[in-house]
């Protein structure tokens, strides 16, 4: 019989590409879909057919108790979440409550669900659990690069949401021997990628100058540093975490690290353009306490799970500033959500 997985954050940029690689490999999927009217639900009923989709949301934990009553999920993954740091000090609380309290309400409705107790542990048909960690926890880093074992200084609310997230999921394992693991997952970007990150927000910016829609691209910090990879490669290695013979926690990117301003100067040269004249730093955009340099050692997932990222950075910019010149050029809006490459 099919492996059944259950999907939060199915509207997502993850979200929908580990749908389709779920989809690939036989699974059935569901995704949990939140809201009254949520306008980036019709994206996934066109862009993935065969998705079923259960309502629910990670602040209400009867809702993701009959979810998983409903689906009856070999594999839970756990990529919902409020996910743009700068909107976790606009709104820390509900950062708190969606981004942290919502992995203990998901873990909660798996152990219910599951009749887990303190006396009855897990069993071997039990659910999978995958956490989306992130490499906002390392935050002001310990050490370069960051592995399993550097310890965390997050400078978010969000990184904060996410830490208490991970450490909850590695106490579920240990507590109730449950099958739970964290993938801490460097950041990943595509063509589907939000438009308020820094990689969407330039290859949208660099289209709009090259199709004569926008003159300039106002920008924060150009010197932070990140290790950018792409989103297909990254669902693939959750998959192989809950495939694993133990539940154990997995760094996951490229080992390779570019500035922001590296970033703006390759998505520029892929459409011929000369960046200075273009872009405007805005102090605005700054943020109150900034992660400055994020480098992955994947070196354990490479090892235990044979993951490797297949797409190099200069080809992951140029194939979105490609997928947005053609977007604008057909007069989709992208910032409208609208349309899904
Ligand atoms: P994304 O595109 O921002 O998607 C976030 C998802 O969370 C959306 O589907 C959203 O659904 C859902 N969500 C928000 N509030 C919710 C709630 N109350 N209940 C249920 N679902 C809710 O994020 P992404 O880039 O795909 O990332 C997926 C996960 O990986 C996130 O947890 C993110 O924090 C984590 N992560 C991402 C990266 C990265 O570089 N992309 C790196 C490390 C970790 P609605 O349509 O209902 O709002
Ligand atoms: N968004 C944005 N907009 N970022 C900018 C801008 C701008 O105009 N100008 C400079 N930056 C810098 C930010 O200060 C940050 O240092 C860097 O670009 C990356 O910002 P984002 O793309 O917003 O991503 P992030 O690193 O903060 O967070 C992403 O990656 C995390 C994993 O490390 C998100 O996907 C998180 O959900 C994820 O956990």
């Amino acid at each position: 019989m099919a492996r059944r997985a259950l999907i939060t954050g199915i509207t997502g940029q993850d979200g929908s590409y580990l749908a389709e690689h779920l989809l690939d490999q036989g699974y059935d999927v569901w995704g949990l879909v939140r809201g009254q009217a949520n306008p980036r639900v019709a994206r996934v009923r066109r862009l993935l057919q065969d998705v079923q989709l259960v309502r629910g949301d990670l602040l209400d934990q009867g809702s993701l108790i009959s979810a998983v009553e409903r689906v009856q999920p070999d594999e839970v993954y756990n990529l919902g979440a409020i996910s743009f740091v700068p909107m976790s000090w606009e709104q820390a609380e509900l950062t708190a409550e969606v981004t942290g309290m919502g992995v203990l309400r998901m873990l909660e409705a798996i152990r219910v669900c599951s009749g887990i107790t303190s006396s009855r542990a897990a069993g071997s048909g039990q659910i999978r659990f995958y956490q989306a960690s992130s490499s906002e926890m390392f935050g002001q880093v310990r050490e370069t690069p960051q592995n399993e074992r550097t310890p965390f200084h997050p400078r978010s609310p969000y990184g904060v949401a996410k830490a208490y997230g991970h450490f909850l999921t590695q106490n579920y394992r240990e507590s109730y021997g449950m099958f739970a693991v964290s993938g801490i997952l460097f950041n990943h970007e595509s063509p589907r990628r939000g438009a308020e990150f820094v990689t969407r927000k330039v290859t949208l910016g660099v289209a709009r100058i090259k199709l004569g829609l926008a003159s300039e691209l106002r920008l924060g910090n150009l010197e932070a540093r990140r290790d950018w990879g792409y989103a297909g490669d990254y669902v693939q290695a959750m998959r192989l975490m809950l495939q694993a013979g133990t539940p154990e926690d997995y760094v996951i990117g490229t080992g390779h690290t570019q500035s922001v301003r590296e970033l703006v100067i390759a998505a520029f040269e892929a459409a011929q353009l000369d960046w200075e004249s273009y872009v405007v730093g805005d102090q605005a955009l700054h943020r109150p306490a900034e992660v400055d340099l994020l480098c992955a050692d994947p070196k354990k997932a490479r090892v235990q799970l044979g993951w490797e990222p297949t797409v190099a950075f200069e080809e992951l910019v140029a194939m979105m500033v490609e997928s947005d010149l053609k977007l604008l050029s057909e007069g989709a809006d992208p910032e409208q959500d609208s349309s899904w490459p």
